[in-house]
């Protein structure tokens, strides 16, 4: 229970179909689906390997091939992952609301395969490669990829899809995202560490506008403190207790 009273059974009691929801998704709720997280644990991503040099323009500039192997690798390990019962309680919270929102972080399109309707893919996707010429971008689900991967349109190199350290938000995501922050009554935080910005600053931005905020997490991280429920667990086993 939180300290305002309130419990996950509560909340999912007072959602109706006028609810609309919004929800900030990070690594942890593909972790029970065999995709490894960035942070926290001896297998995490960073724990092993520095984002400088993996997931930055000038590491690409600098060796695309090395940069390429790690992106291909990591797409070999998602094509053979299955979305979790957190990911698939999603489309059904969808149908039982006024409509989930999904802002992710993630990158292995694990929400669209569960059926979600709404996704934002605030950091890209591992399965769209895009020209590093002429901007052409196309959705490619080969596993393994032919590297290094050629434009069709100009033949330039064409790189991960995905938003690097020290790039930009695409501006529609950013909107559309800000948007469904602000509009919705119920805000999730699920399996994010919430250190990553502007990601993790949506949850404050829905907090300030009005939403009830849920979090559901292994353990305490950056947008812990004001959040108005705080689930601890795993996000396959706490999440679809939300769904009425
Ligand atoms: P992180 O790897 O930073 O954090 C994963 C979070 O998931 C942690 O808070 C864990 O406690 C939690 N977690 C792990 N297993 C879980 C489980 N079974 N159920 C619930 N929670 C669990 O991942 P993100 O917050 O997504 O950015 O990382 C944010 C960004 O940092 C990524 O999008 C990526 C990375 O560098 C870029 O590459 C630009």
């Amino acid at each position: 229970m939180s300290s305002s009273g309130r419990t996950l059974a509560g909340i999912r009691d007072s959602i109706t179909s006028e609810t609309r929801i919004a929800a900030l998704t990070g690594a942890g709720i593909s972790a029970a689906s065999g995709v490894p997280t960035f942070r926290g644990g001896p297998d995490s991503l960073w724990e092993n390997e520095r984002p400088k040099d993996l997931a930055t323009p000038e590491a690409f500039r600098r060796d695309p091939e090395k940069v390429w192997r790690w992106y291909d690798w990591r797409r070999g390990v998602v094509a053979g992952c299955e979305p979790n019962a957190a990911h698939l309680a999603l489309p059904r919270l969808h149908e039982a609301c006024a409509g989930v929102t999904i802002i992710t972080q993630n990158v292995d399109g694990l929400h669209q395969r569960a059926g979600s309707p709404e996704v934002l893919e605030f950091h890209g996707s591992l399965w769209t490669l895009r020209c590093t010429a002429c901007g052409h971008e196309e959705r490619n689900e080969d596993v393994p990829l032919d590297l290094l991967p050629a434009c069709p349109a100009c033949s330039g190199l064409l790189r991960p899809g995905v938003v690097w350290f020290g790039e930009g938000i695409d501006t529609r995501i950013m909107r559309a995202s800000a948007l469904a922050a602000t509009a919705c009554d119920l805000f999730l935080v699920i399996g994010t560490s919430g250190l990553v910005h502007p990601a993790a600053g949506m949850a404050m931005m829905a907090g300030k506008a009005g939403a009830e905020v849920v979090e559901f997490n292994l353990e305490q991280g950056g947008v812990s403190a004001w959040v108005d429920l705080f689930v601890a667990g795993s996000a396959d086993e706490t999440v679809p207790g939300l769904v009425p």
